[in-house]
């Protein structure tokens, strides 16, 4: 089993402190919900953990199987297995979607355990056939023109090929109809097992229908104010943030 465990994180953007102390532990074989209004710091987590070098880590560690991965860049964290599929994926015109996917599998291997052409290709039409896609997508230049559906589609694609150990969803949910939710959610639902674990981000109970989490967590002004198990997606849902945040008396307000 593998263990991920964030300690204390405090990140800043700009001097502005958006994460203020976030205790959170992802272990293999487990699938975590993170939930929580707008502006929390979801998204500053999740880039954090990945490395994203806009993101200043001011105090507090994040512990690889118990080595602190803080000074790795963010290729060397995704080759310890990391994967952050991003809530605003980028557009990279002339690299087309396939490429992009063999180079990162094959990043940082030597050439014996690079994977070959053929069964790069062999995968890849397996894993897209499953999600529903259309093989042009292959060949497209990476996100350029994608819709908000495709764009979250490819994402699990890219999980589903480059099968990380810990894998960060951003609101892969966003934007989705009901029938891109129920795939994505069994793109996501294939990598569940011992060797795999995620944090999901959401915003909304109902990709929980389709991806029963084991744990709960809630973020409310950068922290995680409370834990439980997936019937706390379901008071959430019903309840809304505010009661919990006057029960734990933490000032929040609803967006209007
Ligand atoms: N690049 C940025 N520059 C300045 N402020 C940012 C930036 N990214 C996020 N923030 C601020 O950080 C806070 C947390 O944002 P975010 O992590 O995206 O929250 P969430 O994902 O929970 O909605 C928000 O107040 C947001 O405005
Ligand atoms: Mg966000």
């Amino acid at each position: 089993m593998s263990v991920l465990e964030i300690k204390n994180l405090h990140v800043s953007i700009e001097d502005k402190e958006i994460l203020k102390g976030v205790n959170l532990m992802l272990k293999t074989g487990e699938i975590a919900a993170i939930m929580g209004p707008n502006g929390t710091g979801k998204s500053t987590l999740s880039a954090a953990i990945m490395g994203n070098p806009n993101y200043e880590v001011t105090e507090g560690e994040i512990l690889l199987d118990g080595e602190n991965i803080l000074e790795l860049e963010v290729d060397e964290r995704a080759r310890l297995g990391l994967f952050l599929a991003m809530q605003y994926p980028s557009e990279i015109p002339g690299i087309t979607n396939a490429e992009f996917m063999r180079a990162a599998m094959n990043a940082g291997k030597e050439d014996k355990d690079k994977i070959s052409v053929r069964d790069f290709i062999t995968k890849l039409d397996q894993k897209m056939a499953l999600l529903g896609m259309k093989e042009e997508m292959a060949e497209r230049y990476l996100n350029e023109g994608f819709s908000g559906g495709e764009k979250k589609r490819n994402e699990i694609l890219q999980l589903l090929m480059l099968e990380p150990r810990f894998a960060l969803l951003d609101e892969v949910d966003s934007g989705l109809d009901i029938d891109a939710l129920r795939v994505v959610s069994k793109g996501v639902n294939e990598m569940r097992g011992e060797g795999f674990g995620a944090m999901i981000i959401t915003h909304y109970q109902r990709l929980l229908n389709y991806i029963r989490p084991d744990v709960v967590h809630v973020m409310m002004d950068g922290r995680v104010v409370l834990s439980g198990g997936p019937e706390l997606a379901d008071r959430l849902e019903k309840e809304g943030y505010s009661t919990i945040a006057e029960e734990l008396g933490i000032d929040y307000k609803e967006e209007v």
